[in-house]
């Protein structure tokens, strides 16, 4: 994974954070930085900041931070990798290839003609004389023909090993087969395939390449759709299934579905910018993924109420990226599938057209909740009604909506509106002291947020965080710092390692920035070290006397920790080690 570290100086030199994350986020100037609304959760305050100067992201509300390669690796859902690629192509950089980039990139290759291969065996195999049944199967579910082809739809051999042989008359090996997924290794050590006796749905890329399997039973067995595992070329919260075909739809919209079914009937009866997300709620990565090729997302989801508290969900998560979400309903079956074959097409194209927006379908649902014609029902249907209209942002919108509750409810809009405004007044309250809490929390939370990232020694810790911020911040200080500390003698290991790094990078006649540590650090840790460079600096003319207090703080603690855990090498038992201890201490008074 390693890239040079010239080389990632000099992209992200070219790669101004704030104009990279100013296309995503709309910032405002705020003294040094920039704020907006953070990307990657769900907030209505500005929390998100962008540093100019030290070229770094931080969410001061869910803590992720890092540099504008970590930045465009969440906001775009790629590798570290790809990332870079994607910063270097928009700079006209070319990216240097090392041997362990060509290592890891050859690995990857492999695995992906594995799968393609392994696609085109499920495939044949679907068409032998002796698998007829499951052609039928197709069938009988609608498909035809040219559907399967156009989704690569196979059968994988009921067999322990008929896949893996094939594969390994390829040239591939088992330790491939299982990175790839397609085999599963047991506590025995006995590798075996994975998919058995099932249907095969392969998962295809934005690129076209197949990166993972979906395969059904065909009874009802459990469970009922098997899927491949996260692999090195897979990530299921950032892939959605048929993406590689509805990107190139004419339509102004993407239909939203919940299963590989559903999406193989839409796209044959015509609808082809239906997609799925596999097997999982909607994820933020998913639906910037569908916000890239559209605006507007139909949502298609079952009937039953799974399928509708699901797109609920959905919903938030859409208008988080910026679409318009309408939400279609299904009179009587089941899923899309059902009724496009119960109903035809054009009724389905009916449906689309009479989706409502995710409001009125919010409405109705709550609606849906009470018996109107009942006094006491219609009075909670009210208050229920006025929370949901108190959570629409525009206020035209809200007006709208209050208009059409008042009528369901038999009331004057303004007896409605007093409600809303109570509601309203209720829901600025609870989100004021929601912030409120965080922040006491912040200030209170010494450990970083990371718990694999625990300080042992928390007092120390934020004496070497200090350390940290100002070697990233002070040039003039960092031959000192190097000078006067060693990588031991940070207590926390993220903060050794930071610091470590730090040192290589220096020695390489490299500035210690934020652009060295990306791809090197892990998330968690970037994000920690891109929260400690947020923090407010002691001003210029004190921080040679707040290295020395840090430093100080460092060697007391150090002290006190010596005396508090003696040191248990050597053979010694700890307990008489400490008691001897406490004898001294005693002694010594
Ligand atoms: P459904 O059960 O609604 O799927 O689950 P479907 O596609 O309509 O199935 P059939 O073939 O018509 O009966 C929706 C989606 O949830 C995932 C699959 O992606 C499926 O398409 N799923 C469901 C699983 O991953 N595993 C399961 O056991 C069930
Ligand atoms: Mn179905």
């Amino acid at each position: 994974m390693a890239i040079d570290h010239a080389f990632l100086d000099e992209l992200t030199a070219r790669n101004d954070i704030v104009e990279v994350v100013s296309r995503y986020v709309v910032l405002k100037r705020q003294g040094a930085n920039y704020f907006g609304l953070c990307p990657f959760h769900n907030e209505k305050s500005a929390s998100f900041s962008v540093s100019p100067d030290k070229q770094i992201y931080h969410c001061f509300g869910c803590g992720a931070g890092g540099g504008v390669i970590n930045f465009v690796m969440r906001a775009e859902g790629l590798e570290f990798r790809d990332a870079v690629q994607f910063l270097a192509d928009r700079s006209g950089l070319k990216v240097p290839q090392d041997q362990m980039d060509a290592g890891a990139a050859r690995r990857r290759e492999r695995l992906l003609s594995l799968m393609k291969d392994a696609g085109r065996f499920y495939y044949d195999t679907l068409w032998q004389p002796e698998y007829a049944p499951m052609q039928q199967y197709f069938a009988r579910r609608g498909l035809t023909k040219k559907t399967m082809n156009r989704f690569g739809l196979g059968y994988a051999p009921d067999s322990f090993h008929q896949t893996m042989d094939a594969m390994q008359k390829k040239g591939y090996t088992k330790e491939e087969l299982v990175a790839a997924g397609l085999a599963v290794k047991n506590e025995k050590g006995a590798i075996y395939d994975k998919f058995r006796g099932r249907v095969m749905f392969p998962i295809i890329d934005v690129r076209g390449q197949v990166v993972a399997f979906g395969g059904r039973v065909m009874d009802d067995s459990k469970p009922k759709y098997l899927n491949s595992p996260e692999t090195m070329i897979f990530h299921k919260g950032r892939n959605l299934f048929a993406l590689n075909l509805a990107k190139k739809t004419t339509q102004d919209h993407f239909i939203l579905a919940e299963g590989y079914m559903d999406v193989i009937a839409l796209h044959q009866a015509g609808f082809d910018s239906a997609v799925a997300s596999l097997g999982t709620a909607l994820t933020e990565e998913q639906a910037r993924m569908i916000a890239r090729y559209t605006k507007k997302v139909i949502i298609s989801y079952d009937a039953d109420g799974a399928g509708q508290a699901a797109a609920q969900r959905a919903i938030d998560i859409l208008k988080r990226a910026d679409l318009q979400v309408n939400v279609l309903r299904i009179p009587g079956a089941k899923d899309p599938d059902e009724f496009i074959k119960a109903k035809g097409p054009d009724a389905f194209q009916r449906l689309i057209e009479h989706s409502e927006g995710h409001n009125a379908y919010r409405l109705d649902q709550i609606a849906d909740k009470y018996d109107l014609t009942e006094d006491d029902q219609r009075i909670a249907f009210i208050q229920d009604a006025a929370r949901m209209l108190a959570a629409i942002e525009g206020a035209v919108e809200r007006e709208v909506y209050l208009g059409r509750t008042a009528k369901m409810a038999g009331i004057t809009p303004e007896a409605l509106q007093v409600e809303v405004r109570r509601a309203l007044g209720i829901r600025r309250k609870q989100r004021s002291n929601a912030e409120h809490r965080t922040v006491r929390a912040v200030a209170q939370n010494v450990q970083p947020r990371d718990r694999m990232l625990r300080y042992p020694d928390i007092r120390s810790g934020r004496a070497e965080e200090g350390v940290l911020a100002l070697l990233f911040t002070e040039p003039s200080l960092v031959p000192v710092i190097i000078k006067r500390l060693r990588p031991a003698d940070f207590s926390a290991p993220v903060l050794a390692k930071i610091y470590t790094h730090a040192l290589e990078l220096e020695a390489q006649g490299l500035p210690v920035s934020i652009a060295g540590f990306e791809g090197y650090l892990e998330d968690g840790e970037l994000a920690l070290l891109s929260e400690i460079l947020s923090r407010p600096l002691t001003a210029l003319e004190g921080r040679q006397r707040a290295l020395d207090d840090y430093i100080e703080i460092m060697e007391e603690r150090r002290t006190q920790r010596m005396l508090e855990q003696p040191p248990c090498e050597g053979g010694e038992d700890p307990m008489i080690t400490f008691s001897k201890m406490k004898a001294e201490k005693m002694g010594g008074k």
